[in-house]
């Protein structure tokens, strides 16, 4: 279990961390999403000992995170760090016997990611000759050639193609459930939504979401989509502890609080108009994440 206590980096002015706390157990595939600036790349930077925390600890297994530990994390750093004129296989098993493998294992690591993420027809080209969500796949080999039990990606998503995002995504819940703890920060909310069972938000260098996606969701206030053909001014006129919040291509969407009755919203927009549709859904966890943005802590 990888465990970030009470962590705090201040830059100058900057406080980057703010009292983080994050637990990642092995098996989980935890997505880490915040706002540009939040704290992801810092937090994570902190868990694999790049970056020293001001105050706060990193555990994994209940102890500091030492150089044995350091060579069973996977990570794929933000300003992501292979060598541009290095062949792709033999990057990789470069890699791996930094981290401690021997020669062998490392061949047929290297191979087996190689196969696995497509990338077996380039492996004698320099690194800087493939595409960039090549180069991404092999960031992602490079993160997963020496076995490791701990991967922390930061944004690994980023600038990928459906296909590409659709092996990365296989990958990882592969190796969540060979008992690998992940965590990867990401933008992308409804692939977090659709990947993980386990997310946290972080917003000015503290986590203020965190638990299950789905009981989350749950939890979170209903949302009412509604169409009408008709004065969309209706949904002025809201019940209390609703709110609007979001109109799109003739659809307005309305947060519902545990006690409102759906049917009151309707009937309002009723009287505007036919309804041309309705969904009551449990919220996206993108609304979920701006509801908690909403009521950040004032810093
Ligand atoms: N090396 C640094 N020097 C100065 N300030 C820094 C440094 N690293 C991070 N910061 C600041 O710390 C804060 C948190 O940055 P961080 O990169 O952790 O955010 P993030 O959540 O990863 O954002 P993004 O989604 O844009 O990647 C920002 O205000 C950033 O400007
Ligand atoms: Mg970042």
């Amino acid at each position: 279990m990888l465990v970030l206590e009470q962590l705090q980096r201040r830059f100058g002015d900057v406080v980057a961390l703010e009292r983080l706390d994050l637990t990642v157990a092995a098996g989980e595939l935890c997505g880490f999403v915040g706002p540009n600036g939040a704290g992801k790349t810092t937090a994570m930077r902190c868990a694999v000992g790049v970056t020293t925390p001001d105050a706060g600890t990193v555990t994994w297994e209940g102890r500091p995170v030492s150089l044995a530990v350091r060579r069973r994390i996977g990570y794929m750093p933000e300003e992501r760090g292979l060598y541009p004129r290095m062949r792709v296989a033999e990057q990789l098993v470069y890699l791996a016997r930094l981290h401690g493998l021997p020669a062998a294992t490392a061949a047929a690591n290297t191979a087996h990611w190689l196969d696995r993420l497509g990338l077996a027809a380039r492996r004698d080209s320099p690194v800087e000759e493939l595409s960039l969500g090549n180069q991404q796949r092999v960031q992602l080999a490079a993160a997963l050639v020496h076995d490791p039990v701990l991967l922390i990606l930061d944004e690994p998503f980023s600038g990928l193609d459906p296909i590409a995002v659709d092996v990365m995504s296989e990958v990882l819940l592969e190796r969540a459930s060979a008992g690998v703890a992940v965590v990867f920060s990401s933008h992308q909310l409804d692939l977090v939504e659709d990947l993980c069972r386990s997310v946290a938000v972080v917003d000015a260098g503290r986590v203020v979401l965190r638990g299950d996606v789905r009981e989350l969701k749950r939890a979170g206030d209903r949302r009412l989509r509604v169409a009408v053909d008709g004065d969309p001014g209706w949904a002025a006129a809201l019940p209390v502890d609703t709110e609007v919040v979001a109109r799109r291509n003739g659809e307005i969407t309305v947060a519902l609080g545990a006690e409102v009755d759906p049917g009151v919203v309707l009937e309002l927009a009723r009287a505007s108009g036919p309804l041309l549709h309705v969904r009551l859904e449990e919220p996206r966890l993108s609304e979920l994440f701006r509801d908690a943005l909403q009521d950040r802590l004032p810093r």
